[in-house]
């Protein structure tokens, strides 16, 4: 365990860096500046350089990252993220770009915006791109404002519901009744699949939109996906793709062939930048031609040869972000795609599925797998035959920590009781995935041999389980 007293490091007298002595008069603060803007000097700690490095070093041996092991967190798409994405956004050009300059002096990054709007266009099959939603679900409340904006326009009224599939993610809903609409929700049926007679039930005049995610989070592709598009568009509804899991998508099919009307992207899943710990994400949000005018302003417009920050858009549901959104998680994005090309993207979207399907193979003879069917990017296993024994989901994540892998995400998607969602990205190679696979195995024979001790587990980290409610309620971030 970490004892809080390793925080307490300090000892006067003993600053990591002396300062030079003084080569000007020694004027005392009060002369130089007003009063309203002298603070009280903050009580740092007087640590040598020696012990801050061994501290941060020790804090970071205290968790668990993408760069220490596999990290098959599902529906979280947590790939490797190449160095040369970090070069190439540490380039002063971009690093060293204050967010006030003027776009006149911003020509670059600009370029760079527009360029991946261009490629995130061709990517997804749509008219047009904005940059600036800085996550996921921020993207589809945006998405939502425009959807509630577009139906007014057409037809003086906003609709009232919204529909999403049981499977969702948490975040759909969310966004929707934050853009003041209701949820209806649409029932999966037996192969894991929108119940598309429940859908077309539930379809009609009131319904603003219909979220979907696609692949779904089972990783199952939407087969009905030209039809659900129609039933849809029928009723005038629009249809939101919740782009979390293009990475079994891109180079392959394009959400806008498949009728979506607007679909938000996860620059840091698909695209490689990182994620974790709550940011700095980034969220694209792509739309049709007639969703166009309500994307969020400004947007960027090329004029020849020069970039401007179009400002002038009547019908747009505003600013979602300051300045260009998180612009260094856009380098790494363009990077990442540039680098690839469409043949390479076409290989990660290959190797996420086949990996995926690697692995629901190797666990199908020891967790029972709901709708054990080839999937693509993700697998879902059930922890459900060991609650007999005390164990659940939660159990094996904490188990497989012992065994240096970090967890599936677990208990979602919500229609799989003790879900172990399981995404093992392309980046991983067989190798990872053979020991993955002998992890979960082996925890499933001790699940009924040795419950306790995977109902225990983690044994080997410095922080075993904690009461994660209380640190949610309660975050206290202070040193
Ligand atoms: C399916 C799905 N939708 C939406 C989101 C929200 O995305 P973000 O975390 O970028 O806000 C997530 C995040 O994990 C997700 O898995």
């Amino acid at each position: 365990m970490i004892e809080p007293t390793i925080f307490e490091l300090s000892s006067e007298g003993r600053p990591g860096y002396p300062l030079p002595p003084l080569d000007v008069p020694d004027t005392p603060v009060e002369q130089l500046l007003s009063p309203d803007v002298i603070r009280t000097p903050p009580h740092l700690p007087e640590v040598s350089e020696f012990q801050v490095v061994r501290h941060f070093t020790r804090l970071s041996q205290t968790t668990f990252g993408i760069d220490q092991g596999f990290y098959p967190l599902g529906s979280c798409t947590m790939k490797y993220n190449p160095k040369l994405n970090e070069e190439i956004a540490n380039l002063p050009g971009f690093a060293d770009l204050h967010p006030l300059q003027s776009p006149e002096h911003s020509q670059g990054v600009l370029q760079l915006i527009y360029d991946l709007e261009e490629l995130l266009k061709e990517i997804a099959g749509l008219d047009r791109i904005s940059l600036q939603p800085t996550a996921g679900a921020q993207a589809e409340f945006a998405g939502m404002l425009m959807v509630r904006a577009y139906h007014q326009q057409q037809s003086g009224t906003a609709r009232t519901k919204v529909l999403i599939p049981d499977s969702a993610h948490g975040t759909n809903p969310a966004s929707a009744i934050l853009a003041g609409y209701k949820i209806e929700v649409v029932k999966s049926g037996p192969d894991g699949l929108v119940d598309v007679e429940d859908l077309k039930q539930l379809v009609d005049t009131d319904c603003a939109a219909l979220m979907l995610t696609n692949p779904n989070t089972l990783g199952l592709f939407e087969r009905e996906i030209v039809n659900i598009a129609e039933i849809v568009h029928a009723a005038g509804a629009q249809l939101y793709l919740d782009g979390a899991n293009l990475n079994a998508l891109v180079g392959m099919a394009k959400p806008g062939d498949m009728g979506f009307d607007v679909v938000h992207f996860n620059l840091h899943k698909t695209f490689s930048t990182p994620h974790g710990g709550g940011g700095p994400g980034a969220g694209g949000l792509g739309v049709k031609a007639h969703l166009e005018p309500y994307l969020p302003a400004p947007m960027v417009e090329r004029q020849g040869d020069r970039y401007i920050l179009d400002q002038d858009r009547p019908q747009s549901i505003g600013r979602v972000a300051t300045f260009f959104g998180n612009v260094g998680m856009l380098v790494r994005a363009f990077t990442y795609i540039s680098r690839l090309g469409h043949t390479g993207l076409q290989a990660v979207s290959r190797l996420a599925i086949v990996n995926a399907n690697y692995i629901r193979k190797r666990l199908e003879n020891h967790y029972h797998i709901p709708y054990n069917r080839p999937c693509l990017h993700e697998c879902v296993v059930s922890a459900k035959d060991f609650t007999s024994n005390g164990i659940h989901a939660w159990d094996i994540a904490k188990r497989l920590l012992d065994y240096e892998f970090y967890a599936p995400t677990v208990n979602f998607p919500l229609i799989v009781e003790e879900a172990l969602m399981i995404e093992p990205t392309e980046t991983e190679p067989k190798a990872s995935l053979d020991a993955f696979c002998d992890a979960m195995i082996a925890i499933a024979n001790e699940a009924t041999t040795n419950p306790d001790l995977v109902k225990n587990a983690p044994h080997t980290l410095a922080v075993s389980r904690i009461d994660e409610v209380t640190a949610a309620r309660q975050l206290d971030l202070r040193e």
